[in-house]
C-alpha cells in the first residue's frame, strides 16, 4: 500500500516545493514509484522544477477537479517529453509522475473564487495510487491553515512541516502542529530549511525538537547555489555532493523509510 505524505509549512517561501520535488526525485532514483500532486492551486509552481511549461502541461489537476479529464490523464511522467535540465533529465526512465496545477489566470481565479470539491480530490488520490501502483504519493500544499489543506493533511499517513529558523515560522509551526495532532496524523515530522551554515546543525535539531516535542527529520542549510539555480532544476540531482543535497538524502531516508 502506498504512503501519502503531505509537505506543509505555515508560511510561504520556506522551501516546500523544492523539498517535495527533491524528496520525490530521491524516491524515484531509489526505484520507487512516486507521484507528486500540486495542491497549491492558488499559487502553483512545482512544475517549474521539473522543467514543465504551460504548453507541455496539457491537462492539469484543475481539469480533473472540474470533471474535464481523468486524474491519470493529468499525471505527467517527468523527464520524458519536455526539455528538462541536467538534474531532472536523470528521471527520464524513472517512475515519477507530476499532477500539475494550472497556471492559467482564469483557472487560478476560479479556484480562488469557488474553491474545489475535496471529495473529488480524495477520489483522485485513490485512483492515482491504484492505477499507477504508487509507493508514495507526495502532496505539495498551500501554506497556512485552510480547509482544503486540513482535509488533505487529515488523509495523510505522514505530514512533514517545513520551517525556517525564524520567530514567525516558530509561532506558525506551533499552530500547525496543534492542528495536525488534533487530526491524528499518524506521523508528524519537522524539517528545518535555510539554517545558517555557521550554526551547529545538531544543536538546531535538538533545540527545535525540545521546543515542539516532535522529531526533526533534517536541518537543511541556507543555500546560495539553490537561489542561483532559481527553481530551474532538481537541486539534489544536479549537485549531489552539495551539503544541502547530502542532508536532503539523509532526511529522505527517514521521511520515506528508505533502507
Ligand atoms: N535552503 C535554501 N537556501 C536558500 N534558498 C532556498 C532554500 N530552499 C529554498 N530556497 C529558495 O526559496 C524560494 C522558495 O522556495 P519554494 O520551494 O518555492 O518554497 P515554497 O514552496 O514553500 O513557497 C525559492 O527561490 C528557492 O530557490
Ligand atoms: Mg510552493
Amino acid at each position: 500500500m502506498s504512503q501519502i505524505i503531505s509537505i506543509h509549512s505555515f508560511r510561504g517561501g520556506t522551501g516546500k516545493s523544492n523539498v517535495t520535488a527533491n524528496l520525490a526525485a530521491q524516491a524515484a532514483m531509489a526505484g520507487k514509484r512516486v507521484a507528486v500532486v500540486d495542491t497549491d492551486i492558488q499559487s502553483p509552481g512545482i512544475h517549474v522544477l521539473f522543467g514543465l511549461d504551460e504548453s507541455s502541461m496539457k491537462q492539469t489537476l484543475n481539469d480533473y477537479l472540474h470533471d474535464k479529464c481523468a486524474v491519470t490523464d493529468a499525471a505527467f511522467l517527468v523527464g520524458r517529453g519536455s526539455t528538462p535540465q541536467p538534474g531532472a533529465a536523470q528521471l527520464a526512465d524513472k517512475s515519477l509522475w507530476l499532477v500539475p496545477s494550472s497556471i492559467n489566470t482564469s483557472e487560478v481565479s476560479r479556484v480562488v473564487r469557488d474553491g474545489y470539491d475535496f471529495n473529488t480530490l480524495n477520489k483522485g488520490f485513490k485512483t492515482l495510487r491504484k492505477e499507477l501502483q504508487l509507493d508514495y504519493l507526495l502532496i505539495d500544499t498551500h501554506p497556512g491553515i485552510n480547509e482544503e489543506t486540513l482535509l488533505s493533511v487529515g488523509i495523510s499517513d505522514e505530514m512533514v512541516i517545513i520551517l525556517r529558523p525564524d520567530q514567525q515560522d516558530f509561532q506558525g509551526t506551533a499552530v500547525t502542529l496543534d492542528v495536525a495532532r488534533s487530526l491524528d496524523v499518524p506521523t508528524i515530522r519537522l524539517l528545518v530549511n535555510k539554517a545558517l551554515t555557521r550554526y551547529d546543525r545538531s544543536q538546531i535539531r535538538s533545540e527545535v525538537e525540545d521546543k515542539f516535542h516532535a522529531p526533526v527529520a533534517g536541518v537543511l542549510p541556507l543555500n546560495e547555489d539553490m537561489v542561483e539555480l532559481g527553481s530551474s532544476d532538481i537541486f539534489s540531482l544536479r549537485f549531489p555532493d552539495h551539503p544541502w543535497s547530502q542532508e536532503l538524502r539523509r532526511a529522505a531516508k527517514t521521511i520515506l523509510n528508505l533502507a
